[in-house]
């Protein structure tokens, strides 16, 4: 039985890895690591919460004490923990630089004393910045050149993660995946936000002229690469996950508008974003390489993701309702 410390895994991404994992993988046990923020979410785990192959500990991976007493039960850890949200590192960055950069370095110091087996840290296409509309994809040789806060602080974690293969020996992977889509993903990202809002004839916020593109992966395409470049991956190495699902915001909108057979008049121009990076491609040639391809294109992507909020409407209800989110939503659009 080989141990998976999975930080961060009550979010989106996380939860989806661990119901996959444990769904897949019968010799595999996880340890579930997370400080439960805003974005962290027990209801997602609640068809694991019994299994004897799950446990769940709160806390910080930025706690030292708590991660080295935690990594001599560990073979092998898959990093998600993070502030995730471009807007939110607008307003303020502290949190993401403690979490995306302070806290992989105190879990990568722990994994080089306890000798951990693999350390995969999930990164993300916006360290490399923004493409012109003319640009190759980026390759994983491309420089790293983040534009926002929490872009600067997701590629601090990255290079830190590289720099513990090159100087420790420590045995690191690194994955950049594009934007996911798929359950469980809070509605303060674009595609849950809108597919709410619009089952509520609420105004989508659009910001500028929806010209930002952006691909698009369906969560468990994500988390099947995770769990391959895990298994399969070149210490030292890092591998792009894109699903060459491309789309502008007004036609990723008016996707999802009529994907719930609403009017194209919920749309609403609203600020553009500060630094928005207007267009993300990844080349995936390298994962490919390795076995994996995206099972999901766009219109698949778009489909499962709506049906999901449509069954799922106590979930985001519940947040949506909460005052927290209420406060947040007022902060990010009120009088925009
Ligand atoms: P999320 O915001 O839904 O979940 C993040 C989780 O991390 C939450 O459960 C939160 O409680 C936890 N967390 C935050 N700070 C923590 C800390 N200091 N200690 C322990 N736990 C902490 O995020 P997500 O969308 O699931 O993203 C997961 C990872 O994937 C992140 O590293 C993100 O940068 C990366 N990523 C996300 C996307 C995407 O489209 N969502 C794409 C590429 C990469
Ligand atoms: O590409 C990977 C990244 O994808 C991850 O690293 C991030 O954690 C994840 O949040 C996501 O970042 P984005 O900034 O691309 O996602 P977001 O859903 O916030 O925005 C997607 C696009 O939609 C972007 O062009 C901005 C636009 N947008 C977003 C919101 C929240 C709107 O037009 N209106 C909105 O209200």
């Amino acid at each position: 039985m080989r141990t998976i410390l999975v930080t961060g895994g009550a979010g989106f991404i996380g939860s989806n890895y661990i119901l996959y994992v444990l769904e897949q993988r019968d010799d595999v046990r996880v340890i579930n690591l997370d400080k439960l923020t805003y974005a962290g979410n027990l209801d997602n785990l609640s068809a694991v919460a019994n299994d004897p192959r799950y446990e769940f500990v709160a806390g910080d991976i930025g706690n030292r004490e708590l991660v080295d007493h935690l990594m001599p039960k560990v073979n092998a850890v898959v990093n998600f923990a993070a502030e995730s949200h471009v807007d939110r590192s607008i307003m303020g960055a502290e949190q993401f630089m403690h979490a995306n950069a302070t806290g992989v370095y105190v879990l990568l110091e722990a994994a080089r004393r306890h000798g951990v087996e693999r350390f995969l840290q999930v990164s993300t296409d916006e360290v490399y910045g923004s493409l012109a509309p003319d640009e190759a994809p980026w390759t994983e040789a491309s420089p790293l050149a983040p534009r926002n806060p929490y872009a600067v602080s997701k590629a601090a974690g990255d290079m830190m993660a590289r720099s513990f293969y090159i100087t420790h020996g420590l045995p690191v992977l690194v994955t950049r995946a594009a934007n996911n889509l798929g359950p469980y993903q809070y509605p303060e990202k674009r595609v849950p936000l809108f597919i709410t809002n619009a089952i509520d004839d609420r105004p989508l916020p659009v910001y500028g002229q929806g010209t930002a593109v952006r691909d698009h992966l369906f969560v468990t395409d994500h988390c099947e690469a995770i769990d391959l470049v895990l298994r399969c991956g070149e210490p030292g190495e890092v591998y792009n996950v894109g699903a060459d699902n491309d789309a502008g915001g007004m036609e990723l909108t008016e996707r999802i508008l009529d994907a719930l057979g609403k009017p194209r008049s919920l749309i609403q121009h609203v600020t553009d974003r500060p630094g928005h990076d207007m267009r993300y491609a990844l080349d995936i040639a390298k994962l490919r390489r390795l076995g994996w391809a995206p099972r999901h294109d766009l219109d698949a992507c778009i489909a499962k993701t709506v049906a999901w909020y449509c069954d799922h409407e106590a979930w985001w209800r519940k947040i949506k309702d909460s005052w927290g989110y209420r406060a947040y939503y007022e902060r990010q659009y009120g009088g925009r």
